[in-house]
């Protein structure tokens, strides 16, 4: 069973990669900002306090997101390991991550941070748009669909842009990174699970890297 953190600011290139690794080695990628937006969503409580959280660029209680991936965890796909893409983001997410996969006897193999220049993620961030139907990620410049207006994955014209790419909630998001992620990378360093990765070479170039210390 591989279980796997990816770590990095917004517009690291998480949740591309883990699509790809998720694809590549049959384990289910968990990105709790996907979640969060499914709930907002759905118009569910959750959902209505997701909202303006994640539009003012800050993070939800710890208590909320590991409960989340608590039960998330506990699902049949998740059998063959995971790709955990947003989370943990503070270090009692860390440490109740750690609780719980003791409790069940498992264990992180690599935490991979995505190194990237700050100057390149509000140009990652603000030229990002998805599919609307299946959820295939694009970028204007550097993942532009096959063909313009249409889904590569599922042949949908429709696409969507994130209600929180823009600049002004970038910068608090960067800032929420800095000030409250970017502090559990010692912890992970200690552990001996810490792998630095390149996030600002190209993308195919990063999911070789990540599957080098996959593999290696
Ligand atoms: P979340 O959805 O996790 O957002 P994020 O961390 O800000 O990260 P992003 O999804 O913006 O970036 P990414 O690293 O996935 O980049 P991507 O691959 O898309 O969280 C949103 C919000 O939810 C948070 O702000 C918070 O409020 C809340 N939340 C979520 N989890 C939480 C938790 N655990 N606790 C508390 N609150 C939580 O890439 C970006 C773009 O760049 C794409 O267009 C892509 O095509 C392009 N790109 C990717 N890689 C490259 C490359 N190597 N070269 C060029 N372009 C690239
Ligand atoms: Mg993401």
């Amino acid at each position: 069973m591989r279980i796997l953190v990816l770590l990095g600011p917004p517009g690291a290139g998480k949740g591309t990669q883990a699509k790809r690794l998720e694809r590549a080695y049959g384990i289910v990628q968990l990105s709790t900002g996907d979640m969060l937006r499914a709930a907002v969503a759905s118009g569910s409580d959750l959902g209505r306090e997701a909202k303006d959280v994640m539009d003012a660029g800050k993070l939800m209680p710890d208590a909320i997101m590991t409960e989340i991936i608590s039960d998330r965890i506990e699902q049949p796909d998740c059998a063959n390991g995971f790709i955990l893409d947003g989370f943990p983001r503070t270090r009692a997410q860390a440490e109740a991550l750690d609780a719980l996969l003791d409790r069940k006897g498992l264990a992180l193999d690599k935490v991979v941070e995505l190194k990237v220049d700050e100057q390149a993620l509000v140009e990652r961030v603000s030229g990002r748009f998805a599919c609307a139907k299946c959820g295939a990620g694009y970028h204007d410049k550097f993942q532009p669909p096959k063909q313009a207006g249409i889904c590569d994955v599922c042949g949908s014209t429709e696409f969507i842009r994130r209600a929180d790419d823009n600049a002004e909630t970038v910068r608090a998001r960067l800032s929420a990174y800095r000030e409250q992620t970017a502090p559990i990378l010692p912890y992970y360093r200690d552990k001996g699970v810490l792998v630095e990765v390149d996030g600002m070479a190209d993308i195919d170039e990063v999911t070789r890297q990540i599957e080098h210390v996959l593999n290696g």
